[in-house]
């Protein structure tokens, strides 16, 4: 595969907002829930260390200027760095492949660029350093604010160590700043929850993220499950948590925008997942980075090694693609749409998902008013069911 794409597919760059993903597929110690494509130093062999890691990415956006040639995106209006942990990179890595970015196809005046951190590593240093880079956005994992929660969860932070790291983000200039949560982790009590929920508040980020535990196949919490040292969550305690998160934040101020995100203001909201959300165009750099143009849709080799070695030789990392038949297009865009909280236009559903929609209206999990207004939004409860009402209004 030498990467390139149709002439439908990028002449379509320019007609959506532009967004660029770096993955950085490192971290100090694996949690046991996390399924994400990342390693540990004692996992990687050579060819793929951290210190050239950002020569590498480099070179695959060189390789992809080169595909888009005359065709550039008319600017980049998201950057999103994702892990992994980013920030087990030298600041000035980081810095380095945001500048490349920037000299290949230009950032918008406004653009948002976000990397995630892990509460751990960072430093009043090196936020200064981002933030005076360019990055605009941080979003720190922090899970939870009970240390047995994060004891269970192999998180390495204690339990303060996230909002402090929050704190010292907005000290160093950036006005955005998301926490990460999980809930519905086995030990978690309900004040637990709340506890970690007081603390979001009172740190006074912008953004929070609330996520559901999953239990991911082959990581250790599974095994752990399987052997019955741990119970399996509970849907309806998951239930509750989220309740309780949309109680919480909604009385601090927050509104939901996804169904697992919150933010402060209509400006706080994450423009680079909005993008994912609705089907715009990103290009993913890194192993097993997933990049969508023009509908077609590829994604790289996962492994750091491969993804090192292919590009020393100047091959393209691209693994395989796809190109979604308009159902497969239409599933998505349903699937992506109706967990945000502008909806779907009920004009989009087929009779058969139009139908489905009149049911879930009258089952409240619809919004009345919104629906009469012939968009589908979900009611509260039906963001608890949100992948309930999903299959019924698809074929
Ligand atoms: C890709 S991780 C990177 C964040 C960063 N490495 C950290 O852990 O601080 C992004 C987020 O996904 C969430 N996450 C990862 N695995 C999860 C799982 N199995 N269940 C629920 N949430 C998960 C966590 O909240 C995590 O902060
Ligand atoms: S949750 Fe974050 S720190 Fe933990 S293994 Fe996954 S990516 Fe790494």
């Amino acid at each position: 595969m030498d990467g390139s794409l149709p002439a439908t597919a990028t002449r379509a760059v320019g007609a959506r907002g532009f967004g660029v993903y770096v993955h950085v597929p490192f971290c100090a110690s694996r949690c046991g829930y996390c399924d994400f494509n990342t390693y540990t130093s004692a996992e990687l062999g050579g060819g793929a260390d951290r210190e050239s890691y950002a020569d590498t990415v480099l070179a695959e956006l060189a390789l992809a200027a080169r595909v888009l040639g005359d065709t550039p995106p008319p600017r980049v209006d998201t950057v999103f760095v994702g892990g992994g942990t980013p920030t087990l990179l030298p600041a000035d890595d980081l810095a380095r492949i945001l500048d490349g970015i920037d000299r290949t196809w230009g950032l918008a005046a406004d653009a948002e660029v976000t990397t995630e951190a892990n509460p751990e590593s960072v430093t009043r240093e090196s936020l200064k350093t981002l933030r005076a880079a360019g990055y605009t956005r941080i979003s720190l994992g922090m899970q939870s604010a009970a240390p047995g929660v994060l004891a269970i969860l192999d998180r390495r932070h204690s339990a303060g160590r996230a909002t402090a790291a929050a704190l010292e983000a907005r000290d160093a200039g950036f006005d955005h700043v998301n926490l990460d949560l999980i809930y519905g982790t086995p030990g978690e009590s309900a004040d637990d929850f709340a506890t970690s929920l007081d603390q979001v508040v009172a740190a006074g980020v912008d953004h929070v993220s609330a996520y559901a535990l999953i239990v991911e196949d082959g990581t250790r919490l599974a095994a752990r499950m399987r052997r019955g040292e741990l119970p399996y969550p509970s849907d309806d305690v998951a239930a509750d948590r989220y309740l309780a998160a949309e109680a919480a934040l909604h009385a601090a101020g927050f509104s939901w925008y996804e169904v697992s995100n919150w933010a402060r203001s209509e400006a706080a909201r994450c423009r680079h997942n909005l993008l994912y959300w609705t089907g715009a165009h990103w290009w993913g750099l890194g192993p097993g980075a997933h990049s969508h143009v023009g509908g077609v849709r590829w994604w790289n080799v996962k492994h750091p090694t491969a993804y090192a070695k292919r590009l020393a030789a100047g091959e393209s990392p691209g693994l395989a693609r796809e190109v979604l038949t308009p159902d497969e297009a239409h599933m998505e865009d349903v699937m992506l749409r109706l967990r945000l909280a502008s909806g779907l236009p009920l004009a989009a559903l087929d009779d058969a998902g139009r139908a489905g929609a009149e049911r879930a209206r009258a089952a409240g999990l619809l919004d009345a008013d919104r629906y009469a207004g012939g968009q589908a939004v979900l009611t509260l409860r039906g963001r608890l069911l949100a992948d309930a009402v999903v299959r019924d209004l698809l074929p």
